[in-house]
């Protein structure tokens, strides 16, 4: 529609109209029979705002979504947005988002998300809740799942390639309209503990937690969301500074914001608002656009209009944006437009989009561990395969909600395919928790366990007896799904205990033991990692994991993928990240003696696997490190390059990182921050040399006056395979004359 159109349509809409198109609701109001006794009485919202409501929330499927929108225009000229949490996949589902992220792929995350995109979008959806990218540093929280990593740079490439991927040309029936979430600095939660309160300095906030956020919008994405959290002791969701100034004054984001879930009514018990009324006036005060789910703005809106405390200006402008992202969708020309029952049902978890799930899973598996070589495994061994994993479907993660499980291919069944009966065995081993309880209620939505049918004994010793007859044991362990994602804070970052104990028991007769490693966090793995001889990180890998975790296994690919967040030693060594401040005692470099350093008493410093780090079944060597000057002055580049050398006998990828450290500024600067990578191609024995520009903007950061420039002084440039091992130069940057 032209824009004089839909100015003219915004005009002669009436304020109920208006107020509608900010209402958002779940399914179960549409098309619901008790819509009066049932889901609207419970809300407490009147029949107008459901009919007018401007967006449905995670209703999905091509016939149910033509249903709901022809009903809906019987009683409205403005068809329904349908929005859904559409993370890391559709009904395929790729590696969760921090797996993917280790394959440090931009155009890999890119076609997943464009995969997703095109599936899903056929099946109705028109907006997907992604991505998400919260800088997260602490492995306590529940969400490091859904987040590329604890970079901020880095998390900023990804927010790109996913808004690139997800929307495309926004063609209808095959892009989605993206959101990047949660704005902002979720991820800071204090003590890793969900929905909790967020709070830094200023300067920190702008220097290290909002750069993804802003790549997103720099990259086009047509929507985000308010987060949970308080930023600076006000929620997100009222908060001014953040949403008026930085987001639309100072990013020129005049898109969709839409609150998360429920976040308006939380205003009262964050203990900013007393009521409805004073919350609705604080989100539109900051601009929310899109109220999820609360009666806030149905029924607050026009008691705010009447009384004069909200212009009817600032309400046109929210319905604006809605409509206008309508528009740009192309529903006012056909409300069913891009949706294919018949196209929904060819590409849902089709061979191609399996195939390209089985190549992701190939590339974010990290092998952490191979000690003696033990892998990749070797035809004609005897295979033991046990664990809570070993036949589980649950490998698509706690965020893969429109994920068809059914789909998801198991260890067993990928074994099996590779193997022959008398070289493969398998058991369940043991439980995956000793207690369910602690998940919290989802009814019958997941069925939580028991799941052993054996009693633990009898599993125990079947478990000994087939690891005597194997020559490698796999064991396929890790947390339970619904022990990350949302609402899935852990403070003890551990194996569940069941696991330990049984892998314990069962280890000692084993000749050789790799462990698969299904989790949704880092996890602490320093109590036992020693015990075995390989450990390959798993994630929770989709659809096609156990087929790409095969082809690894046995040596079908060659494993490339390196952390984007570090490993803890220790639960209470959390949060910790290769970006930290050196303080004035760094351990690794003080004049005062061993013990009056900044240190632990009962842990190291350094996490167990670093930012940046992983293993392959190459080896390779890096070397001469040259920069082209040791002074960079104003308005200049340099160079560095270093040698890198596959000194391994199969062909293989490096992911050579860049570092920099501003030795000396007006502000404390990380010990390193990444600021490019390069993931190269070697044949055994073939040499590389990787060249980087150093720019001025790399040297950039904020000051204590939140003044954004480089700053003269010496630098540190380090090259390197991760966070830990790097080789390491020096330059001046001069910005006199
Ligand atoms: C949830 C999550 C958010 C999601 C939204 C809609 O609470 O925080 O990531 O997009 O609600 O399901």
């Amino acid at each position: 529609m032209e824009e004089k159109k839909l100015r003219e349509l915004l005009q002669s809409m009436t304020v109920r109209e208006k107020i509608g198109q900010l209402i958002q609701l779940s399914g179960d109001f549409f098309g619901a029979s008790d819509l009066a006794t049932g889901p609207q009485e419970k809300l407490g919202i009147e029949p107008w705002a459901v009919q007018n409501a401007g967006s449905a929330l995670n209703v999905l499927g091509a016939d149910k979504v033509r249903e709901i929108q022809k009903r809906h225009m019987e009683n409205s000229r403005i068809p329904l947005l349908f929005m859904a949490d559409i993370v890391y996949g559709y009904k395929t589902v790729y590696p969760m988002p921090l797996g993917l992220a280790c394959s440090w792929d931009t155009e890999l995350v890119k076609s997943c998300s464009r995969r997703t995109a095109r599936e899903a979008a056929p099946d109705g959806a028109h907006v997907t809740f992604a991505p998400m990218v919260d800088v997260v540093r602490d492995a306590r929280w529940g969400r490091c799942m859904e987040s590329p990593g604890e970079d901020p740079w880095l998390n900023g490439v990804f927010a790109r390639a996913m808004v690139e991927g997800f929307q495309g040309e926004m063609v209808p029936g095959e892009n989605l309209a993206s959101c990047v979430k949660h704005f902002a600095g979720y991820g800071a939660v204090e003590a890793g503990r969900e929905y909790n309160t967020v709070d830094m300095s200023r300067w920190r906030f702008v220097q290290e937690y909002l750069p993804p956020y802003k790549a997103a919008v720099d990259a086009g994405c047509e929507m985000v969301m308010t987060s949970f959290n308080t930023v600076e002791g006000i929620p997100a969701t009222a908060n001014r500074w953040l949403m008026e100034e930085v987001l639309r004054r100072q990013w020129g984001f005049d898109g969709v914001l839409i609150t998360d879930y429920a976040a308006i009514q939380e205003l009262i018990a964050h203990g900013v608002a007393e009521d409805d009324y004073e919350a609705a006036k604080l989100a539109m005060n900051a601009t929310v656009d899109i109220d999820m789910k609360t009666p806030c703005y149905a029924n607050q809106l026009e008691p705010l209009l009447n009384d004069g405390s909200l212009d009817v200006k600032k309400l046109d402008e929210a319905v604006w944006r809605v409509l206008a992202l309508k528009n740009r969708l192309g529903l006012f020309e056909d409300p069913y437009r891009g949706i294919d029952a018949e196209k929904a049902e060819c590409l849902a978890c089709n061979e191609e989009n399996r195939s390209a799930a089985r190549t992701a899973v190939q590339k974010c598996m990290v092998l952490l561990r191979n000690e003696n070589q033990v892998l990749p495994l070797k035809s004609g061994q005897k295979i033991a395969l046990m664990g809570p994993y070993a036949d589980s479907k649950d490998l698509n993660g706690m965020w893969a909600v429109h994920g068809d499980r059914d789909a998801v291919v198991t260890l067993k069944t990928a074994f099996a395919e590779v193997l022959s009966e008398d070289t493969f065995a398998t058991t369940a081993g043991c439980e995956m928790l000793d207690d369910y309880e602690s998940l919290g209620d989802f009814g019958s939505y997941f069925k939580l366990g028991p799941t052993l049918e054996n009693s633990a004994e009898e599993e125990l010793e079947k478990s000994i007896a087939l690891a005597k007859w194997a020559d490698v044991v796999v064991f396929a362990v890790g947390e339970h799904m619904l022990q990350s994602g949302e609402s899935g804070s852990r403070t003890d970052l551990t194996l569940p205990a069941v696991q330990r104990a049984w892998m314990e028991r069962v280890l000692v007769h084993a000749k050789k033991s790799v462990v698969l490693l299904f989790n949704g966090r880092p996890l602490v793995l320093a109590d036992w990692k020693n015990s075995v001889d390989a450990i390959l990180e798993c994630w929770f890998p989709g659809t096609e994991g156990a087929h790409g975790i095969a082809d690894l296994l046995w040596g079908r690919c060659n494993p490339c993928a390196r952390l984007t967040a570090g490993f803890p030693f220790a639960s209470g060594q959390v949060p910790v990240y290769y970006g930290a401040f050196r303080t004035g005692r760094p351990a690794d470099a003080s004049s005062h003696s061993g013990r009056f350093v900044s240190r632990y008493l009962d842990c190291p410093n350094e996490p167990l696997y670093p930012f940046g780090y992983g293993l392959s079944y190459h080896t390779a060597e890096y070397s001469d490190l040259k920069l082209s000057d040791t002074v960079m002055r104003r308005g200049e580049t340099l160079t560095v390059g270093a040698a890198v050398k596959n000194t391994g006998d199969v062909s293989g990828q490096e992911v050579v990182q860049l570092y920099l450290h501003d030795v000396a500024a007006s502000v404390v600067r990380p010990a390193k921050e990444l600021k490019g990578f390069q993931k190269i191609d070697l044949e055994p024995g073939e040499k590389k040399e990787v060249i980087f520009e150093i720019t001025e903007e790399m040297l950039k950061f904020y000051d204590s006056d939140l003044q954004f420039a480089a700053q003269p002084g010496m630098f540190e440039v380090f090259v390197g395979r991760n966070a830990a091992d790097c080789l390491v130069a020096a330059f001046r940057y001069e910005t006199g004359r």
